[in-house]
């Protein structure tokens, strides 16, 4: 179906419209009113819609309807000359709609021709062209590991701390030797962990993590060591193999392992002097080769003296011990970590947002308790809930921002100005305008102007 044939010259028309059957590009064409006329097969092909769903139709109408997200068509009716914009198609792909108007002799729009351009790839290898850019530029002075498993990780590191870290997961990476890591919450153990089993030989195996303060005792023992069919009530018929001997070949994480009861540690203990597992309710035992890797927050040695913590396991499963220092400590991290992932999640979520300079300095400058999951998460958080595209220090949460208080001394000039800042943007967003908003505080909108243009470069 096309309504272009109900135009004059309809045989003429007819065959352009057999030669637009074989254009690679998508084409669209709409009467004066918006109403759609054509769409060539190239179109179809591109979008997934079938003509006979769009022809005839209005172009606001496919808009609300979820079709596309705006019109080239409508734009170049209202503003009478060609134009180019980029639109998404049926929510998946990216295109670029060139849209033409077509005059009468009179001068009136006959209709709008637009071309439609697949530029998904493209982009694709714009994203990826920029990506690399600012990887490279983040590069300069630090190192980092791309793994790519079920979840590309990144490890990012600048700090002095740090580079010595990463000598020692290299130098110890290839022995089998158990390895204890301490540091705070979210200070990026985990990330150790899959550093250590990624240099390893043993990469090609499973690296397998228990969370041992997640899992109740009872459990965490079939979890780890498996059990022999009928070994307790309510066990599988046929058995179940344990995550330790899961592990075999492997790298094993006994994560929090502070938390381990007693009677499992004397259990773990046996496993890793014998070198073999066996399962509840068996009386044979399987030998094993897993390398293990242990990590908590607690202070393992004061555990140890308080009787909660087997001596003879400590030292076996410390063989090489490594201290992860909390973010505050590694200040060269902090600025690698920002830029990272304020730069991955604008990508992810395909916002456009700039940090000002001083803004940055705030969230270098912040204590981070939570180390770099907190940062992460503020990170996300900036992105996803502050409207503005310019992220300022004030768009901070709360705690951050007041933190920098030397950045921003309480002086009476200050506070009166952050109160002047905020009944002015409440005035521009009540009214829309700067002029309505500066006529409603009855000020000169120059003088507005002036108060945002200082604001605005101060931060
Ligand atoms: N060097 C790093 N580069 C990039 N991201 C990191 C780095 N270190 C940690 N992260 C990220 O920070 C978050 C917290 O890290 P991780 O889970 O390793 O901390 P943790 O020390 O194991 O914390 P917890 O004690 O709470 O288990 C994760 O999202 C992780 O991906
Ligand atoms: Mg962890």
């Amino acid at each position: 179906m096309n309504l272009l044939i109900q135009y004059p010259s309809s045989v003429v028309i007819q065959r352009l419209l057999t030669v637009l059957e074989f254009v690679p590009d998508g084409i669209y064409i709409v009467n004066p009113e918006g109403i759609t006329l054509y769409v060539n097969a190239a179109y179809e092909k591109l979008s997934g819609f079938k003509r006979k769903d769009l022809v005839g139709r209005y172009m606001g109408d496919l808009i609300n309807e979820g079709y596309i997200d705006q019109s080239a068509s409508l734009m170049v009716l209202e503003q009478k000359k060609t134009l180019s914009i980029m639109q998404k198609l049926g929510r998946k792909k990216d295109v670029i709609v060139t849209g033409r108007p077509v005059f009468n002799q009179d001068g009136n729009i006959e209709m709008v021709v637009s071309s439609v351009r697949d530029i998904t790839y493209l982009n694709q290898l714009k994203n990826d062209l920029e990506r690399v850019e600012t990887i490279s530029k983040l590069n300069n002075h630090r190192f980092t590991f791309d793994f790519v498993g079920e979840q590309k990780s990144q490890f990012l590191f600048n700090s002095p701390q740090m580079k010595e870290i990463v000598q020692k997961v290299e130098q110890v990476a290839p022995f089998p030797t158990s390895i204890l890591i301490t540091g705070p919450s979210g200070a990026g153990k985990e990330e150790i962990v899959n550093l250590i089993h990624h240099m390893s030989d043993r990469h090609k195996k499973p690296l397998i993590k228990v969370n041992c303060a997640a899992i109740p005792e009872a459990l965490l023992e079939s979890e780890l060591f498996g059990y022999e069919g009928g070994a307790f009530t309510g066990s599988k018929k046929e058995g179940k193999m344990g995550l330790l001997e899961l592990a075999d070949g492997g790298t094993f994480l006994l994560d929090e392992i502070g938390e381990m009861p007693l009677p499992l540690q004397a259990k773990l203990l046996r496993v890793i002097q014998d070198k073999k597992v066996q399962r509840i309710g068996s009386n044979k035992s399987k030998k094993i080769d897993i390398r293990i890797i242990s990590a908590t927050n607690r202070d393992l040695e004061k555990k140890m003296h308080a009787g909660e913590f087997r001596e003879d396991l400590f030292y076996r499963i410390a063989v090489v011990q490594i201290e992860v220092p909390p973010l505050r400590e590694r200040l060269g991290d902090i600025d690698v970590l920002i830029d990272h992932f304020f730069y991955n999640f604008k990508e992810q979520y395909r916002i456009e947002k700039e940090l000002l300079p001083k803004t940055k300095q705030v969230l270098q400058d912040y204590h981070w308790p939570g180390n770099i999951r907190e940062l992460k998460n503020i990170m996300e958080s900036l992105i996803v809930s502050i409207p503005e595209v310019i992220i300022k220090p004030e768009h901070l949460p709360r705690h951050i921002f007041h933190s920098a208080y030397k950045l921003f001394p309480k002086n009476l000039k200050n506070q009166i100005e952050n109160y002047e800042k905020m009944i002015v943007e409440e005035a521009i967003n009540r009214n829309n305008s700067i002029r309505k908003a500066a006529k409603e505080l009855g000020v000169h909108h120059t003088t507005l102007l002036k108060k945002l243009q200082r604001w605005g470069e101060g931060g």
